[in-house]
């Protein structure tokens, strides 16, 4: 198959994203429509300007628009929007099943309570799941720039919810900010019977990787990408199976790889750890799963049975149930 067919071919496969912040989903033409209904005032006069901002240096300069564009959510139908938009295009793209990121404090920070979010994620959520039978779960991120007692707080804030949440996730600004500082809140969740992911090696060091698999017990990595660094890590990392879930564009656009001809996933792959291909901010970075996968087709000497992996080890990585994953396997062809 040439680059084109490839890329027609996995367009239409089953695929799985476990690494997508419901937040870094919204596109400018809701940021500016919500910011009109609410009157917040944005620095962009446009959605060109919106777009001509998103020129990052390093995570930092984006998370710093992040969070300014998250301030325009704030009543239920603003979530409903930002989840139902989202999983509208999880059906564009032959995502059958996504595990999706939300970080609480962006919005109880801003006064914006528990019961506001969750019922306008719940809405889109039911809403996709009756229309075209959408599988999503619902993954909870502390900011791990706020204390350790910010997210026991959240943690206890989200009791009523439990039952709609399966992980506990760790994000923002990841440097000086390692996964030791957050054992306590981790060790809660997991004696409430969350499963737990945590960002890690995607601008710090393999230590933040080994913190979080030792320290915080996670089931899976996002980003990892540094682990490459440290063969012992690598040849734990093979042993484990713990996934990893790369997010091409991401680390382009904010620098972790030069170009995406740089970018090592293909080396993860090729030693045997267990690599997903995933969106994290599709917004900010240019694309949604379907583009990440045309990226790495366009810049890097994939092969087919490569891209097959990468799918393959998307549903094994998942939460899934193992029934629901060996079905979908069978459709991947
Ligand atoms: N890294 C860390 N925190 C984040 C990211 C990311 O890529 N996206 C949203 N919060
Ligand atoms: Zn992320």
């Amino acid at each position: 198959m040439n680059k084109e067919e490839l890329k027609k071919w996995v367009s239409v496969q089953p695929k799985v994203e476990l690494h997508l912040h419901i937040e870094g989903s919204l596109e400018p033409e809701l940021m500016m429509e919500l910011a009109k209904k609410h009157s917040v005032e944005l620095p962009y006069q446009s959605i060109a300007e919106v777009r001509q901002a998103y020129d990052f240096q390093d995570l930092q300069s984006f998370l710093d628009l992040y969070y300014l564009g998250a301030s325009v959510l704030i009543d239920e139908d603003d979530f409903y929007q930002l989840m139902w938009r989202y999983l509208c295009q999880c059906r564009a793209d032959n995502v059958v099943h996504a595990e999706i990121m939300f970080d609480p404090q962006t919005h109880t920070e801003r006064g914006i309570d528990f019961s506001v979010f969750m019922a306008g994620f719940k809405r889109a959520i039911s809403q996709a799941k009756q229309e075209w039978g959408q599988s999503c779960l619902l993954i909870m991120s502390f900011l791990r720039h706020l204390s350790e007692e910010s997210a026991i707080d959240t943690l206890k804030a989200a009791t009523p919810y439990l039952s709609d949440i399966t992980a506990v996730g760790l994000d923002s600004s990841e440097m000086g900010n390692p996964p030791e500082k957050f054992t306590e809140v981790f060790k809660m969740a997991k004696a409430l019977g969350l499963k737990r992911v945590a960002h890690a090696g995607e601008e710090g060091p393999p230590a933040y990787i080994w913190g979080a698999v030792k320290t915080l017990d996670v089931h899976r990595i996002d980003h990892g990408v540094r682990s490459i660094e440290d063969p012992a890590l690598i040849e734990f990392l093979v042993e484990s199976q713990h996934p990893l879930t790369v997010c091409p564009l991401s680390n382009t656009k904010l620098k972790v790889f030069e170009h995406m001809q740089q970018h090592n996933i293909l080396t993860l792959l090729d030693l045997g750890l267990l690599v997903t291909v995933n969106a994290d901010d599709p917004s900010y970075f240019g694309g949604y799963l379907n583009d990440n996968y045309h990226a790495l087709i366009d810049n890097l000497p994939i092969e087919r049975s490569q891209l097959k992996q990468l799918l393959i080890n998307g549903f094994k990585a998942s939460f899934l149930a193992e029934n629901l994953t060996e079905t979908w396997l069978a459709e991947i062809n």
